[in-house]
């Protein structure tokens, strides 16, 4: 019942996305750009995975301002691509990251090689690939230790890459408080290129993104607005997701953020641990033209 909640709200921010974008003229949000695994992002503020699964959206959720929308969790090859035919139809400003299940990611014999195909289909499609490995099947502590679990992944993704001969980055998703400390410097070595931390416990976070730099930390997880957003970038974060909050507070609800972000000293760089985003504010063509 604790679900309901949720995919009701979900399902009304959609209804109201819908019509949004066809009733309101778009305004581009100011730009805050900023780089993270070679990727440009016109802002750092992401849509996090679950409220688009298929790609059906990514046009009025550009429109609303965020810098990059993570499409998935996708588990079937149709389901993907179902979602590669709206990326292709749909792209716009914002990046697009595809989250991919990884039931245990690929340990199990069964699922390896469904997984790699996932994996190779999204490849060209996707700014960025994710392993999501935050949900109960893909929780550490699983039989399987999480830095096993992360090492296939990433031979797998290397070896797509020498076979293809292009990188499409990979990111793991985590739950945060499910992680041994002990892990976090295996998973910096292990060649992934950013981590999704899910988590709203700043202290948490500052540790985890000390522990993990160079490498990014995108932070996602009770974010309500740009105050949270500064806490997370002044903890380490080098990009944040949103979901909770989009869903109640709208198609207006990034613009807003960013708002106040732009005008917010402490969110600029030198501001936070190693790996806090250069944010620079910039005039962006508007979103029409
Ligand atoms: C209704 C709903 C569906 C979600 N579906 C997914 C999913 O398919 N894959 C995923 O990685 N995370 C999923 N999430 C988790 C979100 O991406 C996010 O990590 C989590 O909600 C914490 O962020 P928030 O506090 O901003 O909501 C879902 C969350 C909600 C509320």
């Amino acid at each position: 019942m604790t679900l309901v909640a949720p995919l009701v709200r979900c399902a009304t921010a959609r209804f109201a996305l819908r019509v949004a974008a066809r009733v309101i003229p778009p305004r581009s949000p100011p730009a805050l750009p900023v780089s993270v695994m070679g990727l440009h992002f016109v802002n750092p503020l992401g849509l996090a995975a679950g409220f688009d699964r298929d790609g059906s959206l990514l046009t009025p959720l550009a429109l609303s301002g965020f810098g990059f929308i993570e499409i998935g969790t996708i588990r079937t090859i149709a389901r993907l691509h179902r979602a590669l035919a709206n990326v292709r139809r749909h792209r716009r400003h914002a990046l697009i990251g595809i989250n991919l299940a990884s039931a245990a990611d690929g340990v199990e014999p069964d699922s390896v090689d469904g997984s790699r195909a996932l994996m190779r289909a999204a490849w060209f499609a996707a700014d960025y690939l994710v392993a999501n490995l935050s949900g109960p099947r893909g929780a550490p502590g699983s039989a399987v230790p999480l830095t096993s679990r992360v090492a296939l992944l990433c031979a797998r993704h290397a070896a797509l890459a020498s076979e293809v001969g292009s990188r499409t980055p990979l990111v793991v998703k985590l739950a945060l408080n499910l992680v041994p400390a002990r892990d976090l410097p295996c998973l910096r070595a292990s060649g992934v290129d950013a981590v999704i931390g899910v988590s709203a416990d700043t202290d948490l976070i500052a540790r985890v993104a000390r522990a993990l730099a160079p490498l990014p930390l995108i932070s996602v997880g009770g974010i309500r607005g740009s105050d949270d957003v500064v806490a997370r970038i002044a903890a380490g974060a080098a990009l944040v997701q949103v979901h909770t909050a989009f869903c109640r507070g709208g198609p207006f609800f990034p613009r807003r953020v960013l708002t106040e972000l732009a005008k917010n000293e402490t969110a600029r760089p030198g501001v936070g641990a190693a790996q806090a985003p250069r944010l620079r504010p910039m005039r962006m063509p508007s979103a029409g033209g």
